[in-house]
């Protein structure tokens, strides 16, 4: 029998108490013991809630118990998660978390004691929810090199870039309808902004690369400067837009950021929408491999949580090797990564052709009836030289009384 805690009892630590109770016997068969859920930590008292009778204020209950092997954290935040998060695993107990924040901020130190100590740090909730990412890139795609992860990682943006795309809503009347059903929080900076993402990505990163990623590390654009007009663009080149995370090994650089990427029909990306989540790992034997499911939600969530609880029983006198090590991992300059580029400009097409030619070369096109603009889709170049042409274009639309640059979308046709 394995004693359990849980420490935060939100959405997803009650799911995870949840399925603890209506699914004990199967759990029990999978994990070869039963798994006893002996306390749950909250500031708060849940006096008609099933786990009534074991509410604790004190984790200094949990960590003193020495029946308690098994710990899950799914308070959220990094205070006061990761001082009760490492004086669990100091203990000797395996700690589960779904603490994105946690994960992307302390994942190396925590799991350098889980290593000394013989325990287990598993995180898999942390990203993409329910879908199983990290137990895939840690086991299942254990004999590959991992070239490429890029994630559709946050369903609130999902959500929203969707709606734009369908119902040709505004940004801010889809995150009022993402609001309204429950999905974007009353302040929606981290999940619109992209730092959700690029937390998400920084431990996809890790896992990819073996060492310590993070976030400030990653360059990342959110989705607040997407308009209905760029759908409008979108729909008629048959592409949509999408925020991505991504990371890419190019030689012996890394290159990764967060941002809203054009994307055409045969992006295997292209079909993720609404809520959910979709990750593409580009590999060297397998290829092309890719992962789609809830990437939020109070069960799907828990369901990744009790999965991590059942492999920590399973090895519960052994340290699973997650294949990040201590080493701390250098990003490579986005400016010489390369990438194609949407473009909207304040001017008449035909009258601007010859200059947009001088500077871009010979470049697609693309107007709408009754605007004021056009668009261009350049070849693929360096960030650099990309940010360079675009100054000397925007500057001769400006001089002669033009706004003239009015929107840059990175885009990735297939
Ligand atoms: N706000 C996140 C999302 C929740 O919308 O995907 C899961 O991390």
């Amino acid at each position: 029998m394995m004693y359990a805690a849980i420490m935060g009892y939100g959405t997803i630590g009650s799911g995870v108490a949840e399925i603890l109770e209506g699914s004990r016997e199967r759990i029990a068969e999978r994990a070869g013991q039963e798994i006893v859920l002996k306390y749950v930590l909250d500031l708060r008292e849940f006096p008609d809630s099933p786990v009534a009778d074991r509410i604790v204020h004190d984790v200094k209950v949990i960590e003193e118990d020495e029946q308690v092997g098994l710990v899950v954290e799914t308070m959220g935040g990094l205070n006061p998660a990761y001082s009760f998060v490492k004086s669990c695993l100091s203990a000797g107990k395996h700690v589960i978390t779904s603490n994105k924040a946690l994960v992307e901020a302390y994942g190396t130190e925590l799991l350098q004691i889980a290593r000394e100590k013989g325990v287990n740090f598993f995180f898999e909730a942390s990203v993409g929810g329910g879908i199983p990412i990290i137990r895939t890139l840690y086991r299942c795609l254990m004999g590959e090199r991992i070239l490429e992860i890029t994630g559709i990682l946050n369903g609130t943006t999902n959500f929203i870039l969707t709606k734009m795309d369908r119902d040709g809503a505004s940004f801010e009347a889809a995150l009022k309808e993402a609001q309204d059903l429950g999905y974007a929080e009353r302040n929606p900076e981290a999940d619109v902004e992209g730092h959700d993402t690029c937390r998400k990505i920084a431990i996809l990163t890790a896992m990819m690369t073996g060492k310590e990623v993070h976030y400030k590390d990653i360059y990342t654009e959110g989705i607040t400067r997407i308009t209905d007009r760029d759908f409008c663009y979108a729909r008629k080149m048959g592409t949509s837009v999408k925020l991505f995370g991504t990371s890419r090994i190019v030689g012996d650089q890394v290159y990764a950021r967060v941002a809203p990427v054009m994307i055409g029909r045969e992006h295997p990306l292209y079909g993720v929408s609404g809520v959910f989540n979709g990750i593409l790992v580009k590999s060297d034997m397998l290829g092309t491999s890719m992962y789609y499911g809830s990437g939020a939600g109070k069960l799907p969530t828990a369901s990744a949580v009790v999965a991590d609880m059942i492999e920590a029983v399973q090895n519960q006198d052994r340290n699973v090797a997650l294949g990040w090590g201590n080493e701390q991992q250098q990003m490579a300059d986005i400016n010489t990564g390369e990438c194609r580029y949407f473009v909207r400009i304040e001017g008449n097409l035909s009258e601007g052709k010859q200059k947009l030619a001088s500077v871009f070369g010979q470049v697609e096109t693309f107007v709408l009836d009754d605007t004021d603009e056009f668009a261009f889709l350049t070849e693929k170049i360096s960030e650099k030289c990309f940010r360079e042409l675009a100054t000397v274009l925007d500057g001769e639309y400006q001089s002669k009384g033009s706004e003239g640059i009015r929107q840059i979308i990175r885009v990735e046709l297939a």
